[in-house]
């Protein structure tokens, strides 16, 4: 995919793994829009970098999804890339019952339902346009889960599986889909989580990564991993069952 003068929307860019796209596309010359609940942080964004442009929005729902597409659509008729990145992550412990996964933020609206409704939603802007891409992003644990994170770990599973039947669907219409497949990188996600475990190695940090994203995007590579995701990727039903094992140890 060429990867200059486009117009990129991506959802969750104002931090992490969102922001350091974010930079890698702006450098390459293109216009980029990115979106998120807070507006501190998307306004710290645009001190770093002021060509960004910024909006606030609330994923977990419908409507905010709408209001995202509809926004966009009306502003940046040249819109022809999306970036389904915003998520969030939570250890949710279920041999208490459900009483957890119902207390706190709901994993399944924000990493698996947005990005099916945002995508349906921008197919007709996207539609026509050359390039045009819809870019989801999963994890490593899409392919083995963490028993800590069961319902991300389903989310980001039911995302890869979407992201493959949606690539064949969109194929007629020339709208590519790609699947980015983080490995552990250094961000803000999860950060209790992550306090309680120390061995879980968060050396590649999110810049890093972007490069890595933006050399397999040009040269049209459609799930794009590295290090513990490429090997999870591409894994045997045993090599998945002993990463497992190795993965939750206690
Ligand atoms: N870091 C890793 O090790 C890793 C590994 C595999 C996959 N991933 C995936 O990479 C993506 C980016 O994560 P990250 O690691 O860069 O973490 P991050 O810095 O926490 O970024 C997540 C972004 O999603 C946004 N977001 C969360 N809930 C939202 C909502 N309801 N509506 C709109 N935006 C929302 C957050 O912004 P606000 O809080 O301002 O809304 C934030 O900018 C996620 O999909 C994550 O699952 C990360």
């Amino acid at each position: 995919m060429k990867l200059d003068g486009n117009t990129v929307l991506i959802t969750g860019g104002g931090s992490g793994i969102g922001l350091a796209l974010a930079a890698a596309f702006l450098q390459r010359g293109n216009e980029v829009i990115i979106c998120g609940r807070s507006a501190d942080r998307l306004a710290a964004a645009k001190r770093w970098y002021p060509a960004l442009h910024t909006k606030t929005a609330d994923l977990s729902d419908l409507a905010g999804c709408q209001e995202l597409s509809l926004w966009a659509a009306d502003r940046f008729e040249r819109l022809n890339i999306l970036i389904n990145n915003a998520g969030l992550q939570r250890d949710i412990d279920f041999s208490g019952g459900a009483s957890e996964f119902l207390s706190g933020e709901n994993e399944l609206r924000v990493d698996l339902e947005a990005p099916i409704l945002l995508s349906g939603l921008m197919v007709p802007l996207l539609a026509g346009k050359r390039p045009a891409a819809i870019i989801n992003v999963t994890s490593g644990l899409a392919f083995v889960p963490s028993a800590r994170t069961p319902v991300y770990s389903a989310a980001k599973a039911g995302l890869h599986a979407f992201s493959m039947a949606l690539r064949h669907q969109l194929m007629p219409l020339g709208i590519q889909v790609f699947e980015v497949v983080p490995p552990a990188i250094n961000t803000g996600l999860n950060p209790q989580g992550r306090a309680r475990r120390p061995r879980l190695k968060m050396d590649l940090e999110p810049s890093e990564f972007a490069a890595v994203v933006m050399a397999d995007l040009e040269s049209d590579v459609a799930e794009i991993g590295y290090g513990f995701s490429a090997d999870a990727m591409r894994a045997s039903r045993a090599e998945i069952d002993r990463r497992f094992v190795q993965l939750n140890a206690p």
